[in-house]
């Protein structure tokens, strides 16, 4: 991770200044305009420079100058800057000194805006990450440091200490999709969560096979029970709130290390990106993660059951009947839709927790894909508070959901002739709703509940979002973590 310090003045390596739209300067770039005889204007001048989000101009050894470049980054209309235009452009400056023999950078922020600069190092971090550990060849040498030059370095400083954490949190989470199945099996996921959590003094249960099998959690061992890779169930318990006995927050995550669709077996195509499958997982144990570094003032279970939908002679079939951990009992139409099967079992577990919320995060349906594309993220809950809390925290950390119904009305595609009920309609009509509606019937009277779908947003072919350089977004970390503070922090 690149490290970022705050300080008031600026040391060796290049200098990135900010231009305003309609190549308004800011005062630091100004200055240095003026100290370069106005190579700077001339510039901007030559290249049409607008200013616009992210726009860049580079000039090398400039006059009267002693360091090597100086880069002007638009910053867009004064007055339409967020903090998440000042992590866009974090993110874009480390892309754009990803090659640089440079071994610290000075970013000369404008302190009249009115937003903290933390927001510009955790752009940089999040723009800085990458997967490349079975390159045997790694060619990119980046920047070590950033200094961020400020009047407020101090609490710019306490600022980026929590972004820092929310950041590692991140990249754990984006660290585990990246990783494929064939290294990261359901034990080896427990066993790497397990180290990350004991590391910062969070509590981890492992539980196996036997332990599903007579606890009568038949939904997780019935989506297992091809694989020669055996299941895990995880269980985080974090407790920083005052009173370490107050309800918890439950997060629930999907984690299908591999889901190659079992006997209803996918296509290559559509299989060959499914290492994603335990996405939801990987973002409940970020956030964990997030919260316990920021010591977060709150309790917190965390709930994964890690799986693989394998294929053999031993695969459950369309068809079967299986009793639930619930009780209640469920037709098999489709192996492919194991996610809800995995979930609603950790789901009525996470009920014994007594908890304040339940939250479930999962790569649940490819039609949350056809509805929202990789842009929203699907959510569905019961209560309209714990709704409009997830779409606020959503928007602030720009990890965006979009609300759908849970009406009962839908409940009359699951039934089945001869058990409790289907796991799925047949006609695949209103797919993303009807799975809620499946989770829906594992939440008991008075929980509230919260199910993300985040089947397009946890995975991404077009690496063109500067905030995202990796396939794996690690989507859900950032919402979750801000929503617990926002809302459930003491
Ligand atoms: N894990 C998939 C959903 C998925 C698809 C996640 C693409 C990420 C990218 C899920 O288990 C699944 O296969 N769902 C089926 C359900 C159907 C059989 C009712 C789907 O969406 O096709
Ligand atoms: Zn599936
Ligand atoms: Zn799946």
């Amino acid at each position: 991770m690149i490290s970022i310090e705050f300080s008031e003045n600026y040391a060796q390596g290049s200098l990135i200044v900010f231009s305003f739209a309609d190549q308004e300067l800011s005062s630091s770039a100004k200055l240095f305009d003026e100290k370069s005889q106005g190579a700077l204007n001339k510039a901007l001048q030559s290249s049409k420079f607008t200013g616009k989000v992210g726009e860049i101009i580079s000039i090398n050894s400039p006059q009267n100058l002693s360091a090597n470049r100086l880069i002007c980054i638009g910053l867009g209309k004064k007055e339409k800057i967020t903090t998440h235009t000042l992590q866009k452009v974090g993110a874009i400056i480390a892309k754009t000194l990803k090659n640089t023999k440079e071994e610290s950078i000075n970013i000369i922020f404008d302190d009249s805006l009115k937003l903290s600069c933390s927001h510009i190092g955790f752009g940089i971090l999040l723009g800085s990450y990458k997967f490349d550990i079975y390159k045997t060849e790694t060619t990119t040498n980046t920047f070590e440091k950033a200094i961020i030059i400020t009047k407020n370095a101090d609490i710019s400083n306490k600022e980026f200490k929590d972004l820092k954490s929310l950041a590692k949190g991140i990249y754990t989470a984006r660290d585990f999709v990246s990783e494929p199945a064939n290294i990261l099996t359901p034990a080896e996921f427990a066993k790497r969560t397990e180290k990350i959590m004991k590391k910062i003094g969070v509590k981890t249960e492992i539980y196996d096979e036997k332990f599903l099998k007579t606890k009568g959690m038949n939904l997780i061992n019935a989506v297992s029970q091809a694989s020669s890779n055996k299941p895990r169930l995880v269980v985080i318990s974090y407790n920083g709130a005052k009173d370490k006995n107050a309800s918890p927050i439950a997060l629930v995550g999907k984690g299908l290390c591999y889901d190659s669709g079992g006997l209803s077996l996918k296509p290559s195509t559509s299989m060959a990106t499914l290492k994603q499958d335990m996405a939801g997982g990987a973002a409940v144990i970020g956030a964990i993660q997030a919260l316990a570094l920021q010591k977060a003032a709150v309790n917190i279970i965390g709930i994964i059951p890690m799986v693989e939908n394998s294929i053999s002679g031993n695969s459950y079939r369309p068809g079967d009947v299986i009793k639930s951990y619930s009780g209640k009992t469920v037709e098999i139409y489709n192996t492919d839709a194991e996610g809800r099967l995995v979930l609603a079992d950790a789901l009525t577990f996470a009920q014994e927790f007594k908890p304040k919320a339940v939250i479930n995060l999962a790569t649940l349906t490819g039609a949350i894909v056809s509805a929202l594309g990789n842009e929203y993220a699907g959510l569905f809950s019961n209560n309209d508070e714990l709704a409009t809390n997830l779409t606020l925290a959503g928007t602030q950390s720009n990890e965006k959901v979009w609300r759908f119904p849970i009406d009962n009305a839908y409940e009359e595609l699951l039934k089945s002739d001869i058990a409790d009920f289907n796991h799925m309609g047949k006609t695949g009509a209103a797919g993303s709703i009807v799975a809620a509606c499946f989770l829906n019937k594992f939440i008991e009277k008075n929980i509230k509940w919260a199910h993300l779908d985040i089947a397009g947003v946890a995975y991404l072919d077009d690496k063109s979002n500067p905030l995202s350089p990796s396939k794996a977004t690690g989507f859900g970390v950032n919402i979750i973590n801000t929503l617990i503070l926002n809302s459930f922090v003491q």
